[in-house]
């Protein structure tokens, strides 16, 4: 091949905003440096890429990650292993709702899960997750991602006006799946943003707020910021904007969380849902 041939990826979209899915690349082997660039383009295009049929070690995972940023750490290890599992590398998490000796080996609380951006309460947010299904339940647990760009072009400018400029509160309790709810740890995370950001690779701006950990805005009574936020979170979530992941075994994602939020469905609690995560560091506070 020349050095003029450009990579060609099989990319398939799979909704008009956002979503697609890698063809043809087993990422057990390293792709070559123009490969990486494509994919690289390829989820700035489309925000979530999704690569089926993979087997991956978590060294193979750790590789693949390093290809998008440096490898977030996070914040505590698990207490048990499942079965097959007698380690973990750095920077790998559990997401399970497995038990093992009788305590839950993931962070994965039951039921449904509203929108967030990951990690958006803290000063640095990860820039993008990836997630690995090793283990999923016959029905349900489905991923719905929702672009935070189409939210932000077509938003009501009589609502955009009035936020447009403006820092939203971020707070979460580890754990809650719904905004107040009685799941969450005592652990919290507290922070600041633009309710719109500006994405630092492609210089887009998206809406950058959500119903699970935003709870107001500088500078604006809660009388005020409460029904705005309420109008921005059911125009972001409108299904036109959103692609709803059905899993896979073997499927990895990545998402990019500067630019879009996620949702998941609730999944029978008597079935096993294993998935690794990795993260990737975000470069800079949100501006
Ligand atoms: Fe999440």
């Amino acid at each position: 091949m020349s050095a003029a041939t450009k990579t060609r990826l099989d990319v398939v979209p799979l909704s008009r905003h956002i979503g697609a899915e890698i063809r043809g690349i087993d990422l057990r082997e390293k792709p070559d440096d123009e490969t990486i660039k494509a994919i690289y383009q390829a989820w700035l295009d489309h925000l979530v890429i999704i690569f089926p049929e993979q087997k991956l070690s978590q060294e193979d995972l750790v590789r693949v990650t390093n290809y998008f940023g440096e490898q977030g750490m996070p914040r505590r290890p698990p207490k048990f292993f499942p079965k097959g599992y007698s380690s973990l590398l750095p920077g790998i998490m559990l997401i399970s709702n497995i038990r093992e000796n009788g305590e839950p080996i993931g962070a994965l609380p039951d039921g449904e899960m509203m929108f967030h951006h990951d990690m958006i309460h803290s000063e640095k947010p990860d820039k993008a997750t990836l997630l690995y299904s090793v283990e999923i339940p016959s029905s349900g647990g489905n991923t719905l991602f929702a672009s935070g760009y189409a939210a932000y072009d077509t938003l009501d400018p009589s609502i955009r006006n009035k936020l447009d400029g403006r820092m939203a509160r971020h707070h979460y309790n580890y754990g809650s799946v719904v905004k107040g709810d009685q799941k969450g740890t005592e652990a919290f995370g507290e922070c600041l943003h633009p309710v719109f950001r500006t994405h630092d690779d492609t210089g887009r701006k998206a809406v950058y707020v959500n119903r699970l950990m935003t709870i107001g805005v500088e500078g604006m009574g809660q009388t005020e910021a409460e029904p705005l936020l309420e109008a921005v979170f059911d125009h972001a979530e409108k299904p036109e904007f959103v692609y709803e992941h059905v899993w896979r075994l073997g499927d990895l994602l990545l998402w990019d969380n500067r630019c879009s939020s996620h949702a998941r469905r609730d999944f029978p609690s008597t079935e096993r849902r294993l998935m690794l995560r990795t993260t990737v560091k975000g470069a800079a506070r949100p501006y």
